[in-house]
């Protein structure tokens, strides 16, 4: 993320490219973004936090100059103290329930930060008590809550804003957009993600539950199991990300991030349509029976190395890997750029020195929204200007499903040992595969069924 200490003049002087010599541009004018406006004391806004862990408090902190934590919602009261503590100097009213937040008129925004398999169900519901949302990625597990999210939040007009805060980084991620919208890289014809695998563990002996937490409640829709625990290693906090029940593992964790830019870049060179076939390899650190589900459930089992090849209309393919540089790579016809969280480059980047880009060529891709430098807070300044303005976020719903479609395949083709799968885009149906197609969903456990 770009670093919150370096000014806007610097930030500037350094954005090679970018309208370089002329005026200020617009996102770093003197003109306040409505973000910005809401910094007043009385301009403030009241938002309610579900999830209280790492990000939760992390994100909350980003956005601290725009609103107050006055509920917080977390079925472990340690959490739900500390993160009180920390953010509102013990002020918030906090709720082993997210539902007593939802019921508040007095909240209109809230910020979803539980662990992936927790997204689609509070975010349904609050859309239906009509609220706007800003949700951590990866939104859901499957495919078909994808379809659910986007039909309620057409049905609600709500405002989403996904956490991918790649897509406010500017003098990264959304500076490759520009390069690739304006037509510097030709007609794309590869794209590659490179988001690392996970890790395995050895068996994870069950634990005691903590005093603190609910269990039962932060299983909430997926299976009833044990809590485990040893060391570092649990099947909770941080680390649910390494258990297919409650996230896609790399696949999505970091998947969100990069194929949303690999996806974001082909479709900018009017590339649309989504994948006709995904297959690779994937290995596993437990084996799964024909519901896709892992047969040993005392440890990680999400895949620990990969290699997906996913086909596109036009003879375009996508990579995603876990064995090579973090990052991003885009190929075009007319040349090639490596994007991540520390480097842009590549010879269509150098040759922005004597060729810059347009003075608003960032803006066009940022949709027009107003800027800000941190990529984090600028996340958020984009989502409270679009709750204020109710326009549609830079992380839509649309374009996150779109491309995290693509992961929840590769996490599918991964369970089936790297089987090929053909894909109907415009069905969101695998063709011809029933035990496949079987898993675009999954049972909700009885009593956190969704209530949309
Ligand atoms: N955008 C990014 O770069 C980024 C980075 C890290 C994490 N994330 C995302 O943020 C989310 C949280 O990750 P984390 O690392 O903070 O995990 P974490 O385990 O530290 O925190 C999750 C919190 O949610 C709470 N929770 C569980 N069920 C809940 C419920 N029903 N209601 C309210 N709270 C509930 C847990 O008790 C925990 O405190 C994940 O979806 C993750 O993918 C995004």
């Amino acid at each position: 993320m770009a670093s919150p200490n370096r000014n806007r003049r610097d930030f500037l002087k350094t954005s090679a490219g970018i309208g370089a010599a002329a005026s200020v541009p617009y996102f770093f004018s003197q003109q306040k973004t409505l973000a910005d406006e809401s910094r007043s004391k009385n301009d403030r806004l009241p938002i309610g936090l579900i999830g209280a862990g790492g990000m939760g408090r992390g994100n909350m902190r980003s956005a601290a100059k725009w609103v107050d934590v006055v509920a917080i919602a977390d079925p472990d009261e340690g959490r739900l103290r500390q993160a009180n503590d920390q953010l509102s100097k013990g002020k918030a009213d906090v709720y082993i329930d997210y539902q007593k937040i939802l019921d508040r008129d007095d909240i209109k925004i809230l910020h979803i930060a539980t662990p992936d398999h927790w997204h689609t169900k509070p975010l349904i519901e609050a859309m239906r008590a009509g609220k706007d949302v800003y949700c951590e990625k990866p939104l859901t597990l499957t495919i078909d809550e994808g379809k659910q999210i986007r039909k309620v939040q057409e049905e609600t007009g709500r405002i989403i804003q996904v956490g991918t805060q790649q897509r406010s980084t500017f003098h990264l991620f959304v500076k490759a957009m520009a390069i690739v919208n304006e037509g510097r890289l030709g007609r794309i014809h590869s794209v590659q993600a490179a988001i690392g695998g996970a890790p395995a563990s050895g068996a994870i002996p069950v634990a005691e539950v903590p005093e603190n937490l609910d269990w039962d409640r932060w299983l909430g829709p997926a299976p009833k199991v044990d809590y485990r625990k040893e060391g570092k290693k649990t099947n909770c906090h941080y680390e649910f990300r390494w258990w297919y029940e409650y996230s896609g593992g790399k696949l999505t964790d970091w998947g969100a991030h990069h194929v949303d830019i690999a996806k974001w870049a082909l479709e900018l060179n009017g590339q649309k349509e989504g994948p006709t076939s995904i297959g690779g390899t994937a290995d596993h650190p437990v084996e799964f029976d024909q519901n896709g589900n892992p047969k040993q459930n005392d440890r990680y089992n999400t895949a620990t190395a990969f290699k997906f090849d996913v086909a596109f209309p036009g003879n375009t393919k996508m990579v995603i890997r876990n064995d090579t540089d973090n990052g991003v790579l885009i190929e075009g016809d007319k040349g090639r750029i490596f994007v991540n969280r520390g480097k842009l480059v590549g010879a269509p980047v150098d040759a922005l020195k004597d060729n810059p880009l347009p003075e608003d060529a960032l803006s066009k891709v940022y949709k027009g929204l107003p800027m800000e430098e941190n990529a984090r807070a600028a996340h958020w300044a984009n989502f409270l200007h679009c709750h204020k303005t109710q326009q549609e976020p830079i992380s839509d719903v649309h374009s996150h499903m779109r491309m995290l479609n693509i992961c929840h395949l590769a996490g599918i083709s991964a369970r089936l040992g790297g089987r090929t799968l053909k894909w109907d885009d415009g069905n969101e149906q695998i063709v011809g595969d029933e035990q496949a197609n079987s898993m675009l969903s999954r049972p909700y456990r009885e009593g956190y069924e969704i209530n949309g």
